[in-house]
């Protein structure tokens, strides 16, 4: 089997090349062909940087929306705490493979483009979750992302963010490009907290709460 990071890394750079930063997504999940060992980031466990966040929350209810949701084992984690979960990938073919890895799950998977998403996500959901989503994207998309995310938060809601990260002046390495702290910081919604951590992966990691007024 090729390594899977590298075959991702030789697909993102040609779709960087050719101007498309996503569409490599959908071939990457479809040449898998259902096997999880194939995909670098997919877990049996909920994310590790996800469960205590949301162990030390009080409520879980209202509309949840899981971004660049993969095969879709923090959606489910979502649903299970009592959250109403749409989780969405901008990849079909991984899209299809969350919902048959979940057949009796109570989450809404849905492929859609977070650069583009459906004008009725506006402003709708209590709680939006991106794990490492934003860090697959580079320049505009990237800017893109980080301007869409805080637009679909509902007023009283939150947005999450957990993602690799860097000082500005580090290196960026490959796949994922860790993300900096000010573009963390240029979100445009009020940050309730910025965590800056090593995780049990070894990772540092930047974990961002931000909440609508
Ligand atoms: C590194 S993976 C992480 C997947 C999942 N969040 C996890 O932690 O297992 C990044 C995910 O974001 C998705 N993605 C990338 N760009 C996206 C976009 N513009 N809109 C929606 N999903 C996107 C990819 O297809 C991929 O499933």
């Amino acid at each position: 089997m090729t390594d899977p990071h590298a075959r991702a890394l030789s697909l993102a750079e040609q779709g960087y090349a050719a101007g498309d930063q996503t569409g490599w997504l959908d071939r990457f999940y479809a040449e898998a062909g259902d096997d999880p060992a194939r995909i670098p980031w997919a877990r049996d466990e909920p994310n590790e940087n996800l469960v205590p966040w949301l162990d030390a929350r009080a409520a879980h209810s209202g509309r949840a929306l899981v971004v660049g949701c993969g095969l879709g084992v923090d959606a489910e984690e979502l649903a299970r705490r009592g959250w109403d979960v749409t989780a969405f990938d901008v990849a079909p073919s991984a899209v299809a493979w969350a919902r048959r890895r979940h057949p009796d799950s109570a989450v809404t998977y849905v492929a859609a483009n977070l650069l583009d998403p459906p004008a009725e996500w506006l402003g709708a959901w209590d709680l939006v979750v991106d794990i490492y989503t934003v860090q697959v994207l580079r320049d505009t998309p990237r800017a893109t992302a980080l301007a869409t995310l805080p637009a679909l938060v509902a007023p009283g809601g939150t947005l999450l963010v957990i993602a690799r990260g860097r000082d500005a002046d580090e290196d960026e390495g490959d796949l994922p490009w860790p993300l900096t702290k000010a573009e963390l910081d240029a979100v445009a919604l009020p940050q309730e907290r910025f965590e800056d951590y090593v995780d049990g992966e070894g990772r540092r990691r930047f974990r961002v709460e931000w909440r609508r007024p």
